[in-house]
């Protein structure tokens, strides 16, 4: 007998706790009628009861105990969105075990123990919904597991992290210090509750991490994902780029290449001409390259309490239906039957961007240049700043494509040089030519 009225617990009403459960009760009557059948928020559950969320719930419906929840025969969906990897794992496994459907927006739990989870999920007969986990209201995981099935996928890459492209969006256009834009960006409640995740790119590389098992069908592999962030990104990098033609954005990158995969993620030049180079603020945009369709660009809102409340909606009601109709449990997409390699970081060829602090004296050039050739690495373009006797002077060059484990062993003799001073700053560059 098909069920009257599909039930939902929420369980964490913290920023996209609110959102979810405004679009729910907001657009109650709405989604009613789209779908044939209520859709109803039974309880939600957090530990603070008392601080606002700018939405008047009705009496009862928000309490404490997770527990009653989870112990609710009635309820079918368990939207998991406490977050982190300990309580939210437990509450996850704890559903699943008990036939719900679970729906969440926590990438660093399926990043992490998704393995578990998937596995508990698939034998239990029931649906992980995880759209919200990556880009917010990009709808990317749908993109890249249903709507391009029928493309092998060549390459992945994007901004999915809005607090830092919000950070390197007010750097680069109004001079902003790092500091006072990070706080900005966590009172729009676009930052993890640790945000040194999201400068330090460990949410892109949890995001990540999901994109390229859905693509490549390689085993979760969040270990082996490259992870540079955002904090030492100078003022005067930034300046540089935009000299050269590029700007400079946090970048998640994979992409096949023969029987290895590359991911990683780290701050990227990007040409000025590529789009991605204009995608500002809290928005996120991905690119990604199947066979069939060639590059495609999806792009919006990352972050943020509707954005990512939109996301989670999507998925309760894909999983609302499916129990209507008494389908089978949706197919993660997470599979691992793909024997494909995770690339080495040192592996990687790219061009690069370095800046060097050198002294102004004759031949320094030629030293500097003479280690980059003995190395490999060819030099493309470069630009020397101010006439400095005894001070260093920023030199900066743009190089051919090259192997990272060359640069680096390039910059570490470079670095020994006396007539060269600090560690040389070097970035990779990506996206030339899209
Ligand atoms: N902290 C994340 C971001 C939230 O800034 O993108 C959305 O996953």
């Amino acid at each position: 007998m098909k069920k009257t009225s599909i039930n939902i617990g929420v369980i964490g009403f913290g920023t996209v706790g609110a959102g979810t459960v405004k679009i729910l009760l907001r657009k109650r009557k709405d989604l009613e009628e789209k779908l044939g059948f209520p859709v109803v928020l039974k309880k939600i559950a957090d530990l603070d009861t008392k601080t606002s969320r700018g939405i008047k719930l009705p009496k009862g419906l928000l309490i404490k105990d997770s527990n009653s929840i989870l112990n609710d025969p009635e309820i079918d969906i368990v939207v998991e969105l406490i977050g982190g990897t300990g309580a939210a794992k437990d509450i996850t496994l704890k559903a699943i075990q008990s036939g719900k459907h679970v729906v969440t927006a926590n990438k660093a739990l399926l990043a992490e123990k998704g393995r578990e989870i998937f596995r508990a999920a698939e034998k239990n007969n029931v649906t992980i919904g995880f759209e919200a986990s990556v880009a917010g209201s990009i709808p990317i995981i749908k993109v890249i597991r249903e709507s391009l099935i029928g493309n092998s996928i060549k390459n992945i890459y994007g901004i999915i992290n809005g607090t830092a492209n919000y950070i390197l969006t007010k750097m680069t256009e109004e001079g902003a210090e790092f500091s006072d834009v990070l706080k900005e960006a966590q009172d729009l409640g676009y930052a993890e509750a640790d945000p040194t995740f999201d400068i330090e790119g460990v949410d892109s590389a949890h995001k990540l991490t999901l994109l390229a098992s859905l693509a490549f069908g390689i085993p979760l592999s969040f270990n082996k994902v490259y992870t540079e962030g955002i904090t030492g990104i100078t003022p005067l990098d930034i300046e540089f780029a935009s000299e050269f033609g590029y700007k400079i954005k946090l970048l998640a990158i994979t992409k096949q290449d023969g029987n290895e995969v590359e991911i990683r993620v780290h701050p990227t030049m990007i040409p000025k001409n590529n789009l991605i180079s204009d995608v500002n603020g809290v928005f996120n945009a991905i690119y990604v390259n199947g066979d069939a369709t060639g590059d495609g660009l999806y792009y919006g809102k990352g972050a943020g309490e509707m954005p990512t409340g939109s996301a989670v909606v999507s998925d309760i009601i894909d999983i609302a239906k499916l129990i209507r109709s008494g389908g089978k449990a949706q197919d993660s997409g997470i599979h691992e039957k793909s024997d494909l390699k995770v690339r080495k970081m040192e592996d990687i060829r790219t061009c690069y961007y370095l800046r060097f602090s050198a002294s102004d004296k004759p031949g320094v050039l030629s030293r500097i240049s003479g280690i980059l050739g003995s190395h490999n690495i060819g030099i493309e373009s470069m630009i020397q700043k101010g006439r400095e006797i005894k001070k260093a002077v920023p030199v900066v060059m743009m190089t051919h494509e090259a192997r990272e484990k060359d640069i680096v062993s390039a910059l570490k003799q470079i670095d020994r040089l006396s007539v060269v001073s600090g560690k040389t700053m070097y970035l990779r560059v990506e996206g030339s030519d899209s």
